[in-house]
């Protein structure tokens, strides 16, 4: 039997996002946001994936980044226009705010919170990542700093919520996030 949830939250149909640099923790966030609401977690990176019905390495290196690109925007668009039918928790892949036009759906889309995590971290956190191209480089450390200082303004353009969640475990930065969207929803009009 599914146990009920610790925090079911009225959103109005619509999703929480997460969003932030890879090894950020939107994936094992949203595991924790998911098991607390009780709404469904979907992945764009897993998305993405199925529909081409390629790894995200051969995406890139075949169709480019540009197109990865492309994808994450017809995705974003699709979510807004054809809401899943019970609200889910939307976990992104890292570079979704790179595009202007995305950090618009983003903000349209839900309630979208950026997770906000030290670099030292991030290294921490993707040491033993081998799935992600744009880590694919000797330099790591200056892939995220070059990251970071490129997206920064992109993720509080796009999110409601900037979380620094360096120092918080998971279920602390997952009681924070319901407690926010239950604010954000009181206040949201469709
Ligand atoms: C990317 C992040 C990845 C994935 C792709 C590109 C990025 O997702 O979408 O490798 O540009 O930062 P995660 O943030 O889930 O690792």
């Amino acid at each position: 039997m599914v146990p009920a949830p610790i925090h079911p939250l009225d959103t109005k149909g619509r999703p929480i996002i997460l969003v932030g640099l890879m090894g950020c923790g939107k994936t094992t966030v949203g595991k924790a946001l998911s098991k607390r609401t009780g709404m469904p977690l979907l992945d764009t990176d897993a998305i993405i994936e199925e529909q081409i019905g390629k790894p995200i390495p051969q995406i890139f290196a075949e169709q480019g980044e540009a197109h990865f690109r492309a994808l994450e925007t017809a995705l974003l668009r699709y979510l807004l226009y054809n809401p899943t039918p019970s609200p889910s928790i939307i976990s992104t892949g890292g570079g979704i705010v790179v595009r202007p036009e995305n950090r618009e759906l983003l903000r349209k889309l839900g309630f979208t919170v950026w997770l906000n995590v030290s670099i030292s971290a991030l290294l921490t956190r993707t040491a033993k990542s081998t799935n992600r191209p744009l880590l694919q480089n000797a330099d790591r450390r200056a892939v995220f700093e070059r990251l970071d200082s490129e997206r920064r303004e992109f993720y509080k353009q796009a999110a409601h919520l900037w979380l620094e969640a360096s120092r918080m475990d998971v279920n602390t930065v997952a009681v924070n996030v319901c407690n926010e969207a239950e604010r954000f929803f009181a206040a949201f009009r469709n």
